[in-house]
């Protein structure tokens, strides 16, 4: 086992287990934001720096520090390494370039953005953004663009993470989309206006960050923060059948994969289950979900105390004031 000390925190972990892992393993303000890494893909991460942390002491044989910040989601722990994410103004402000970097091209467009209220890009600029830009030039623009028949394409959006490429690589035997060209003209796209069409495409829409990649089956018909998550399961041939459904009285408005307190998909789900299954019937409704990610979501009123295995009347849903109060307090806390 290596030890590896973050914020001050110190904690034990096995060899080949990177700074991110091990600060995850710790919890709290320990974790440094992660737009790219995504622990179910193999190979992710390394793209968009907002994991960036200083190395203060290399390990216990050299106790130099790293003469550079590292990104924390490719950099494995040696023994005795000592870490800082919170306590480092210096890696605050490099966050503070990341994310006016990120927007550069990003579109202000929240209010009309699907992804708004979950949308990892907006808690990021929120905790670390700043309130104006210093770009001049004018932001990249492309069309908008349907890759497949339930998912749009908003290029505008996109920060060139490369989950969705990597989700497509290792869950579906023919991927026929990526980045195309180099440098600050890259951008998502298929090749030669393929479209994305396998049962397990529609998972890009969860893993992407951003709302670049929407649920055309859901594009503008309801605000995630008036929707109720539960969770709900069914007998599928295809995956786990264990989803999230969006509710908004008896409605189904949307179906997700279950997300844990990272935004990180439990399991990635068959397109069957996200489009086509969208009736109460479909599904038997487990109660509802716990949102532990510091999200709008989690304002809303419902409750994690109970799992009853049907939809129990609105009344006996409503929960009291205190208990919000304090499962709202403990989720912020996750
Ligand atoms: S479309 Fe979304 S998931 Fe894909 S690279 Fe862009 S931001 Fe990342
Ligand atoms: S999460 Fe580490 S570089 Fe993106």
């Amino acid at each position: 086992m290596l030890t590896v000390t973050i914020d001050n925190h110190t904690i034990e972990v096995e060899e080949g287990t990177t700074i991110l892992q091990a600060a995850r393993l710790i919890g709290g303000d320990v974790v440094p934001p992660a737009m790219c890494y995504y622990s179910k893909l193999k190979g992710s991460g390394g793209k968009c720096r907002t994991c960036l942390v200083k190395v203060s002491q290399s390990s216990a044989k050299d106790p130099r520090p790293m003469p550079k910040l590292v990104a924390s989601c490719r950099t494995p722990v040696v023994d005795g390494m000592v870490v800082q994410n919170k306590t480092s103004q210096e890696v605050l402000d490099a966050r503070k370039a990341i994310v006016e970097f990120l927007l550069i091209n990003h579109p202000l467009d929240c209010p009309v953005c699907d992804q708004a209220g979950e949308c990892d890009l907006q808690n990021l600029s929120f905790d670390n953004g700043k309130e104006e830009t210093r770009y001049e030039e004018s932001k990249r623009e492309f069309e908008v663009i349907d890759i497949g028949e339930q998912i749009k394409l908003h290029m505008n959006r996109c920060i060139l993470c490369y989950r969705c490429i990597y989700t497509v690589d290792q869950l579906t035997e023919k991927r026929v989309h990526g980045v195309l060209y180099r440098g600050d003209v890259s951008e998502i796209s298929t090749y030669i206006k393929n479209e994305i069409n396998n049962d397990f495409s529609g998972n890009i829409i969860d893993v992407c960050p951003v709302g670049a990649l929407t649920d055309k089956t859901f594009r503008f018909k309801n605000r995630v923060w008036f929707l109720k998550a539960m969770d709900a399961h069914r007998a599928c041939t295809k995956c786990s059948g264990k989803v999230t459904a969006w509710m908004r009285g008896e409605e189904i408005y949307r179906i997700t994969g279950r997300k844990d307190k990272y935004g990180e998909l439990e399991e990635f789900i068959c397109n069957e289950c996200r489009f086509e299954k969208k009736e109460p019937k479909d599904w038997t409704i487990e109660g509802p979900r716990a949102i532990q990610r510091y999200s709008v979501i989690s304002q809303n009123h419902y409750t994690n105390t109970k799992t009853p295995s049907v939809i129990l009347p609105l009344e006996e849903r409503m929960i009291k004031q205190e208990d919000y109060k304090r499962n709202r307090k403990n989720n912020f806390n996750n």
